[in-house]
């Protein structure tokens, strides 16, 4: 299988020692930044500040993940911020194409997320101007939650859906991702993984990484 790219999350990480907790994770291809709005979702986290405290703190490039209500409003800001990939919700987008190329003018790669109900058919009109696609596997709110089996056949959608429009986004998947399940993921056609509490949770946070890499290797 072809190597998986790996995001650790840190909504599962120790804020207050967020330095320490993003060299922890200087082997991962990027660090995943979760915001949550409390509307969209009813958990609330990070603003673009922590964006920048993010670049300020290490190398490996920002995933941003906006979980926010009216995306069309804030979206740009997080590219501003330093966010390397700024992903939304396509069912919190008012101008889906706008939000894309507010993002790309920024300076940052776009992506769109779906959550589990929303079906892959929604990205059709839009997938060419993408730089990546992230299909939820749980419902976006908090971390530690089991993943939603169906998201296998929703990461084949996504690939069969590039494929025809001949486009290759990058794919990642976030959710309940973990050693348990990355070789399925990636043979659904995953090429990035967020790990929340599959990295976090875990004492030596480099060996986590590793391991996710190795079983996805199998
Ligand atoms: C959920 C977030 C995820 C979360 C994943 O709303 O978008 O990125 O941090 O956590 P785990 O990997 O523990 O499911
Ligand atoms: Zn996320």
């Amino acid at each position: 299988l072809e190597d998986v790219m790996i995001a650790p999350s840190i909504l599962s990480a120790d804020i207050a020692n967020l330095a320490a907790d993003l060299d922890a994770i200087s082997t991962a291809d990027y660090v995943h930044v979760d915001v949550m709005d409390g509307h969209f979702v009813p958990n609330l986290t990070f603003g673009p500040n922590v964006v920048k405290a993010v670049k300020a703190n290490t190398s490996v490039p920002a995933d941003v993940h906006l979980m926010i209500s009216n995306p069309d409003e804030m979206a740009a800001e997080y590219a501003k911020a330093g966010a390397d990939i700024v992903s939304f919700h396509i069912e919190a987008a008012t101008h889906a194409h706008r939000i894309v190329s507010a993002i790309h003018e920024a300076g940052a790669k776009a992506g769109i997320v779906i959550n589990p109900a929303t079906p892959v058919s929604s990205l059709e009109a839009i997938i060419d101007d993408l730089d990546l696609v992230l299909v939820m596997s749980v419902n976006p709110g908090f971390g530690g939650q089991k993943f939603i089996p169906n998201s296998l056949r929703k990461v084949s959608q996504v690939r069969a859906l590039a494929r025809e429009h001949g486009v290759s986004p990058i794919i990642e998947v976030d959710g309940g991702c973990s050693a348990a399940n990355a070789a399925e993921l990636i043979e659904a056609g995953a090429t990035m993984l967020v790990a929340g509490s599959a990295v976090y949770g875990k004492v030596d946070r480099a060996a986590a990484i590793a391991e996710i890499r190795e079983a996805g290797r199998a």
